[in-house]
């Protein structure tokens, strides 16, 4: 059909102010300029002889090298211990709530009746409590079948570019502990908000994708594919029930990710370590830990980060997982999406001065070579209407709070945005001396950039905002959607809030690194393909819509690196497998299956896709 289209065009400005989308106003279907020299014939028809000609090419996956030699990027623990104070080593076995022997060594604050105590009061279920699924030791690997490894058809249209990916560039696949391990309660691990959280849902899962017995086969399989980085998080309350200082050191935890991070490498892969993903240990929120629930005054939940115990304790437990590991671990993220579970100013303030501790303690003291940042969780807010100066403020407010807070002061050395000043009466001035002290403590920006936000000024009608943080706009105060300024949503629907938008991508790596100016690392994406769990599982493995999402948007991130300039380090896709997304498993994000019933995984046809970009172009 003929008709008018509304192209939008980005300009690459140096600063997001300036960074307005333009419309131009174009008649007549897409133009082919590559076209231009074919001239009109007419076709001509003809009889042959029919016969089944099409043959059919195959490739199996190239699969990650064996390591020849090993990197270290720091020294060993025995090297490093004393750099912590000494902690003693423990175990207290798993809790089950069925037990009829109870142990009774309540003079120890630290014993086994203690540590029961931290599981009663937090009550995951009365009686019909487990977090063992299958397994409840550590499964051996097994190769897998050349037969999985056979690529799939590609899909039609796909990338046409000519870049290739800078040396060394980061590729991977994340998941998180409280996603994917399951035996919450076994090998000493106390309970931590996850698990609060997977009470409240109806699923009341603990057992996810038992990962924390079947991590050698997930391994294994990720290395067969040709996965280069690994990214996990490490439970706080696995490695310290008790979470604070002076509190014993749980030894299976540290064997466990010991085996793990050992594991990654031997199949010659590289492990990337977050210290905090949502799963703070259930002590900072005191006796009641429905203030989980509470409407924050800055992110979305309550993290209990403004707990005053709660930066001297983070950063004991972030020392101990260093020296442990920092040996082996090139990549570290302190806090995931630290924005995200901020309760208030105090929230943020406690995440950038411990983190910041833990960055100088990295590069200071253990004098580590690896690089040390955050994730942050924000999705690109556009102005609805970039030629209207109100939805510009609007999207300004809204992405000086979910990133500039942190950004400012880690990434530049400057104070808080006035926004956030002006907003959130309990923010924490920092000083001159904090902000010498805070100033470069990341070596990367790490984004979370699953797709955008469209921002729009409130209505009256939703104000007043500003000051009121009962409002649920606020303190953003602006409007958020997904739907563009000429009635089209802005790109291909997931089952979330996630959209397919590529461009807007590119266009946000620019806002990004000519605001932070550091080298970015992409450190999750991924697509939820809309109602995927109920389709039978050969339509779940051929999940085009998700390839379409990771080619897209990695074939942006080449234009940004190529065309714009942009220092992006790596990519890490979100995530390796489907696993419970904090309520159940219905959002599939995963670039594998598992079979709910057996465990059993099934590579996506987005796995092969993703890594075969990635390879193609290296
Ligand atoms: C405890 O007993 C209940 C009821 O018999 C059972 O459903 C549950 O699986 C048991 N829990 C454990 C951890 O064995
Ligand atoms: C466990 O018990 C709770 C409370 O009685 C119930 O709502 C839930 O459905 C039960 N879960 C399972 C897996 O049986
Ligand atoms: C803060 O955390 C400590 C644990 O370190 C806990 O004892 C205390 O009750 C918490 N305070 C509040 C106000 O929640
Ligand atoms: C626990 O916190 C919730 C949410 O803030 C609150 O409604 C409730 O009154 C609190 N309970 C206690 C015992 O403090
Ligand atoms: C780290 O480097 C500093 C300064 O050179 C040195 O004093 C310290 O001993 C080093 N630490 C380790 C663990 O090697
Ligand atoms: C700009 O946006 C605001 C809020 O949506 C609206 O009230 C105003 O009319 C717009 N101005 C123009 C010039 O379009």
């Amino acid at each position: 059909m003929r008709g008018k289209i509304l192209l939008p065009v980005f300009a690459v400005l140096n600063s997001f102010v300036n960074a307005q989308e333009k419309y131009v106003l174009t008649t007549g279907p897409t133009a082919r300029s590559q076209c231009a020299a074919t001239t009109a014939v007419s076709p001509t028809f003809s009889f042959s002889t029919f016969a089944y000609t099409q043959s059919e090419t195959y490739r199996y996956a190239i699969s990650v090298p064996s390591p020849t030699s090993t990197e270290t990027f720091a020294a060993p623990f025995s090297a490093l211990s004393s750099l912590i104070p000494f902690v003693a080593t423990t175990t207290w076995g798993s809790w089950d709530p069925n037990a009829t022997a109870t142990a009774t060594d309540f003079h120890d604050k630290y014993g086994s009746a203690s540590w029961s105590a931290l599981w009663e009061n937090a009550r995951p279920f009365l009686n019909n409590f487990t977090s063992t699924g299958i397994y409840s030791t550590t499964v051996s690997p097994t190769p897998v079948p050349s037969a999985e490894l056979i690529l799939p058809p590609r899909d039609y249209f796909g990338p046409t570019d000519c870049y290739n990916f800078p040396d060394g560039f980061i590729y991977g696949v994340a998941g998180s502990a409280a996603q994917i391990e399951g035996a919450t309660s076994h090998e000493g691990k106390a309970p931590s908000a996850a698990d609060i959280i997977a009470k409240d849902q109806p699923s009341q899962d603990y057992v996810t994708d038992e990962n924390y017995y079947l991590y050698k086969q997930d391994i294994e399989r990720l290395a067969a594919i040709g996965v280069k980085y690994y990214s996990f998080s490490i439970p706080w309350t696995r490695i310290l029930p008790f979470a604070v200082p002076g509190s014993p050191v749980n030894q299976q935890a540290i064997d466990h990710y010991n085996d793990l991070i050992d594991f990654v490498i031997a199949k010659g892969m590289l492990p990337v370590v977050t210290l905090i993903h949502f799963d703070t240990p259930l002590q900072f929120y005191a006796a009641n830990v429905s203030s989980l629930y509470d409407k924050p005054s800055v992110g979305y939940n309550n993290g209990a980060y403004q707990n005053e115990t709660f930066v001297d304790a983070f950063v004991h437990y972030g020392k101990i997982v260093m020296t442990h590991f920092a040996d082996r671990v090139p990549l570290w993220v302190t806090f995931n999406e630290a924005f995200t579970y901020c309760q208030n100013g105090h929230a943020v303030d406690s995440v950038i001065k411990a983190h910041a501790q833990l960055y100088h303690f990295y590069h200071e003291q253990i004098n580590g070579t690896g690089k040390v940042g955050m994730k942050y969780s924000n999705l690109f807010g556009v102005p609805l209407d970039p030629l209207n100066t109100s939805h510009v403020e609007a999207a300004n407010d809204y992405n000086n709070f979910q990133v500039a807070i942190f950004g400012n002061p880690i990434h530049l050395g400057t104070d808080y945005p006035a926004v956030y000043k002006e907003r959130v009466p309990d923010y924490v001035p920092l000083t001159k001396e904090d902000l010498d002290y805070i100033k470069g403590t990341a070596d990367f920006w790490g984004t979370d950039a699953y797709t955008i936000a469209v921002i729009s000024p409130l209505s009256a009608s939703e104000s007043p905002c500003l000051n009121t943080p009962s409002n649920i706009f606020y303190p953003e105060c602006v409007q958020q959607s997904w739907g563009g300024k000429f009635g089209w949503n802005v790109g291909y629907a997931s089952q979330t809030y996630v959209y397919i938008t590529p461009t807007y991508l590119r266009h946000y790596l620019s806002y990004l690194w000519n605001t932070y100016r550091s080298p970015i690392i992409v450190t999750e994406f991924g697509f939820p393909v809309v109602n995927e769990a109920a389709l039978p599982l050969a339509q779940q493995l051929f999940d085009s819509p998700r390839s379409q999402y990771y080619l897209s948007f990695m074939s942006e991130i080449l234009k940004s690196i190529w065309e714009d300039g942009v220092q992006v380090l790596g990519v890490i896709a979100w995530s390796f497998v489907d696993n419970w997304e904090f309520g159940d498993f219905t959002p599939h994000y995963g670039m594998q299956t598992v079979d709910r019933t057996t465990q059993e995984r099934h590579y996506k046809k987005s796995l092969f896709d993703f890594v075969d970009f990635i390879q193609a172009r290296t």
